[in-house]
């Protein structure tokens, strides 16, 4: 049996045109990246929740307490801002063209907006994304069932501008998640992800980390808390910036009491010195990801959902069709503690 894991919200039509108008203002305003987008974001979050239904603000309070682990958002507007269908091209436009795209620039605004629904704010890493806050997933470099006419084996990386399937992980920096250690933030508090375009509807898929903690008895539980692991650089860092590390924990207990996790299965290994018990949990844990409880999810423009980035994992398969495309943005809670570079448009050290 699976325990209920995930808070939903179908928006009426009126909240639908209430968000597209508020994040087309933001888009119109330069995105997510502009100066005074996180206050106007923030205003039409209370706008919006001020339009929801008791139970839909349990649902919000229920995410934001931890008892869910995934916020899903559906019935969004699903248009573009001249009122046009939102018709996959026939080839996915270059990154650079995407980037200044104003649908897609629109599509972060609104899960800026959403993001602070749930009391938390967007925000970028100073070593991740080149500094930026919205991050376009699409296959790019090539790896995808699909060959692109511009693909190079050398090119294709574990990152999300590749088209390789990417095994369960939360997301990096993995030295802490809810304090500063030695001079990293904390990873991401959640990621938002939207769909510009997915025309073959290719999943999303959320695994609770609860239905594999449930099957680990407390010693190994204790096991994955101690400092016995290592992890490799993440392929998404700005070159020459962001690192691997070693010694971290898999579980850890954050500043509140609460347990989570930052985990990645193809970059994290057991440390050479790691007691021959905790290198055993580590394979049965494991196997507990491959045989865990998934939720699939269909990201389309009319749906919108936040991971709890220390409660599940995500993952997805190989990408199929070369168009799709997704918009990601890493958000924290109000109360974390974190290395500030900047306030306005929110740069973080990493
Ligand atoms: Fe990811």
């Amino acid at each position: 049996m699976v325990t209920k894991f995930k808070s939903n919200i179908h928006f009426s039509c009126e909240i639908a045109e209430l968000l597209q108008k508020e994040a087309v203002q933001i888009a119109i305003g330069g995105g997510v990246q502009a100066i005074g987008s996180r206050e106007k974001a923030k205003n039409a979050a209370r706008k919006i929740i001020g339009l929801l239904d008791s139970s839909q603000k349990e649902e919000i309070q229920r995410f934001i307490n931890r008892d869910t682990c995934l916020m899903v958002f559906t019935g969004l507007y699903d248009r573009n801002i001249d009122g046009s269908k939102t018709a996959p091209p026939d080839e996915l436009p270059s990154l650079k063209e995407l980037e200044t795209d104003l649908e897609c620039i629109k599509l972060g605004a609104s899960n800026q907006i959403l993001l602070e629904m749930v009391n938390q704010f967007a925000f970028a890493y100073d070593i991740d994304n080149y500094g930026k806050i919205m991050r376009l997933v699409g296959n790019f470099k090539g790896g995808g069932v699909n060959k692109l006419s511009t693909e190079k084996a050398e090119n294709v990386d574990k990152s999300s501008h590749s088209g390789i399937a990417l095994s369960a992980h939360t997301e990096a920096p993995y030295h802490c998640i809810s304090t500063v250690e030695a001079g990293h933030s904390p990873a991401p508090s959640s990621l938002i992800l939207t769909a510009r375009w997915n025309p073959l509807s290719e999943p999303t898929t959320v695994i609770p980390i609860s239905s594999i903690l449930n099957k680990l008895n407390f010693e190994e539980v204790l096991a994955l808390s101690t400092r016995n692991f290592d992890f490799t650089r993440s392929e998404t860092f700005t070159e020459g910036k962001g690192s691997g590390g070693q010694n971290v924990s898999i579980l850890e207990v954050d500043k509140n009491g609460r347990i989570g996790m930052k985990y990645n299965s193809y970059r994290f290994t057991a440390n050479d010195k790691a007691p021959e018990f905790v290198k055993k949990t580590l394979e049965k844990f494991n196997e507990l990801i491959q045989e865990a409880y998934q939720d699939k999810i269909d990201l389309q423009p009319s749906v919108s959902i936040i991971i709890n980035n220390t409660l599940a994992l995500h993952c997805r398969d190989i990408i199929q069709d070369n168009r799709r495309l997704l918009v990601r943005l890493f958000g924290y809670r109000n109360d974390i503690d974190y290395i500030s570079l900047q306030n306005d448009p929110p740069l973080v050290k990493g």
